[in-house]
């Protein structure tokens, strides 16, 4: 107990309904889509008043969610921060307010960790190094030179530095795997489209793409096509996250390896707040379990699915 008695209703029938303020990234990518539809049923399902803002990718809007929320006195702050740095302000604040922060999918490189309680999230080092690995096995028969594109998420996310990081990891052992191109698309299926067409007409042998998610990999395929080639054959092609539209893209040959990255942690959030809200200890990181699939694995569980 001992919680903050501030703002907030409750149903009438005593018990005190927990108010979370949530800020969310954006609505990037079919991952995120999916992140935010599991939050929300989760919140519905554990009795927790949800307030829920979408940043559309900008830092600044979601200092000002946070702000907007330390000022509404919520309960609990989650929020799933675009990039890793700069947040220790804000951050001051809350604590300053005694409203705890839950981090939720991606990291703050904030020194001090009193900032927020827990963070709940995948190790996205572990995904790079997944990825990475598939390729060197891949390729364990040949001396030839590979010649690797790589689209990178969000500038500054901890996705796009760690994936980037725990890929060059386990690649770097050999000196055959050439990463000859490497730029942002964000997250999104546009941009990945746009950056692979430029990547397409300035480097003549591609031999493999990894794309950060698997949205910048559909729209790379889009321009690898658009180009008459093959994906998945003249262009090995290797995702993170596992969505629907990626796992049917791999059924299909079109990508050849997805090293998953689970969404659907909104269970876990709500259990972790509540705790958090009753003034329990939580352990200080909780990693979401994760898998990797091939075509003829995407092609059995594509069925059975959630996102
Ligand atoms: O932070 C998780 C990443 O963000 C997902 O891999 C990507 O699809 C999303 O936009």
């Amino acid at each position: 107990g001992g919680s903050d008695d501030t703002a907030n209703s409750g149903g009438g029938s005593g018990d005190k309904k927990i108010v979370m303020g949530f800020a969310q990234v954006g609505a990037e990518s079919g991952w995120r889509t999916a992140n935010t539809k599991s939050i929300q049923e989760s919140a519905k399902e554990a009795g927790i008043t949800l307030k829920f803002s979408d940043a559309q990718q900008k830092q600044e809007n979601q200092i000002k969610a946070i702000r907007s929320y330390i000022q509404q006195k919520v309960d609990v702050i989650a929020f799933s921060p675009v990039v890793e740095s700069g947040w220790d302000t804000v951050l001051q604040e809350a604590k300053a307010a005694k409203i705890p922060v839950v981090l939720t999918d991606r990291a703050v490189d904030s020194k001090d960790t009193s900032l927020y309680r827990t963070f709940l999230g995948s190790d996205f080092v572990e995904e790079g190094k997944k990825a990475g690995q598939w390729l060197v096995d891949q390729y364990k028969d040949s001396k030839d030179p590979v010649n690797i594109v790589q689209l990178e998420g969000t500038t500054g996310s901890a996705p796009a530095n760690d994936r980037k990081s725990g890929f060059e990891q386990v690649i770097s052992a050999d000196p055959k795997f050439k990463v000859i191109a490497s730029q942002s698309g964000n997250f999104t299926r546009a941009e990945g489209k746009q950056v692979m067409e430029a990547f397409l007409k300035s480097n003549p042998k591609i031999d493999v793409l990894w794309a950060h998610n698997d949205d910048m990999g559909l729209g790379a395929i889009e321009a690898i096509e658009g180009a008459g080639k093959v994906p998945g054959k003249d262009i090995k092609i290797i995702t993170a996250d596992a969505t629907h539209d990626g796992m049917q893209a791999l059924a299909d040959g079109k990508i050849n390896f997805i090293v998953e990255c689970n969404p659907l942690m909104g269970p876990q959030l709500m259990d972790l707040a509540k705790k958090v809200v009753a003034g329990e200890t939580v352990p200080q990181r909780v990693v979401t379990d994760e898998t990797t699939f091939t075509q003829e694995q995407a092609k059995e569980v594509l069925p059975s699915r959630k996102y």
